[in-house]
């Protein structure tokens, strides 16, 4: 298996809270749905009967996710490679999915980048690139999305941000920087689009285990101390960010826009966010760099 192989597998079971054919009929759009939290959003909504389209850089992950996410939900998935950052290949792989499945009525913007640095150890391509990735990309799709169809049809736009920009998370200055230009242009998209029947919303997950984003900031030093810390005192999984997202596209949520909801059950009110703590965290190399 290559390094860029998909180690993705679907749930081995699954509770349906929502009815199991919510969203029939209707297509989803993906971006970093090959792995990670994304790849599990892709799998909930496509076991409520949804298609889904999904899209990175990785052309074998992507291949061999959607095989993986075809088989373990019945529907049609397809994969698209592009990079986020790249407005010709989102317009190409936007054109290719509107081809296969004539419509997307969700956008899920997940693609992202991140590592622990101190924000004087960012090199000013390091900032460049986490901004460029999570915020440029996230307008981009959300861009692309609308002109080429939401704009004419309305829908509804997940962008998956975090909880590390509500305080100034140490070692997350880039992040955080992205997340909070995420959370904003969600603000004034959800203004400028709602009179094209589109919904723009925020869902913001705090530490969800079994994730490259967790494997990166820390999560290998998660103990029961840690996990005690969290007010619901445990982190969160994968199906806890697909059943959310599942709640914010249905109808349930026709009064949400403009707003984050933020999934992580209480972890940002009570987590640490002191120097010394994480610095010593980040120089034991229990967090990768
Ligand atoms: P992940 O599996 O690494 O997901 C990131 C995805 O983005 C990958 O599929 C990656 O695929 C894609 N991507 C990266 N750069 C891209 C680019 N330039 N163009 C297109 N696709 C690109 O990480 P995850 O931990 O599940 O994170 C998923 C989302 O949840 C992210 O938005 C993250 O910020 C957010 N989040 C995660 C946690 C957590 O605990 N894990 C907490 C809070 C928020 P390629 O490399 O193949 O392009
Ligand atoms: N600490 C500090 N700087 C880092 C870094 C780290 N751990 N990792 C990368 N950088 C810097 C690089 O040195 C480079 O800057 P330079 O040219 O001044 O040396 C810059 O960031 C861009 O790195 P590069 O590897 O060229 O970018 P990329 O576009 O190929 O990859 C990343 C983007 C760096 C975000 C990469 O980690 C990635 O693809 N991540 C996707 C998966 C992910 O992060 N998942 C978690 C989501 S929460």
């Amino acid at each position: 298996m290559s390094a860029e192989s998909s180690n993705e597998k679907c749930l081995s079971d699954y509770t349906y809270l929502f009815k199991p054919d919510l969203l029939k009929g209707k297509v989803a759009f993906v971006t970093g749905g090959a792995t990670g939290i994304c790849f599990t959003i892709a799998e909930i909504l496509m076991r409520h009967k949804c298609d889904t389209v999904i899209a990175s850089r990785k052309w074998d992950r992507l291949q061999e996710s959607a095989k993986e996410l075809e088989r373990g939900t019945g529907r049609k998935c397809l994969p698209v490679k592009m990079d986020v950052r790249k407005p010709e290949e989102i317009q190409a792989a936007v054109d290719k999915a509107l081809e296969t499945f004539g419509r997307i009525d969700i956008l899920i913007n997940g693609a992202a980048g991140n590592f622990l640095s101190p924000a004087a150890g960012l090199s000013f391509n390091a900032f460049r690139t986490v901004m460029e990735i999570d915020a440029h990309g996230t307008f981009n799709v959300m861009k692309v999305v609308y002109e080429k169809y939401m704009k004419n049809h309305g829908g509804v736009i997940v962008n998956i941000t975090a909880t590390l920009q509500i305080r100034g998370q140490m070692l997350q200055l880039h992040a955080g920087a992205a997340k909070a230009a995420i959370e904003t242009m969600t603000k004034h998209l959800a203004v400028e689009w709602g009179k094209d029947k589109i919904r723009v919303m925020c869902v913001a997950p705090g530490p969800v285990a079994d994730t490259e984003g967790y494997r990166r900031l820390g999560g290998r030093s998660v103990d029961s101390e840690y996990e005690k810390a969290i007010p619901i005192q445990r982190v969160g999984t994968r199906e806890d960010i697909g059943n959310t997202v599942i709640y914010v596209v249905s109808d349930a949520a026709q009064l949400l826009t403009g707003t984050t909801i933020i999934a992580d059950g209480g972890h940002w009110l009570t987590s640490d966010n002191n120097y010394h703590r994480v610095q010593r965290l980040f120089q034991s190399g229990q967090a990768k760099l």
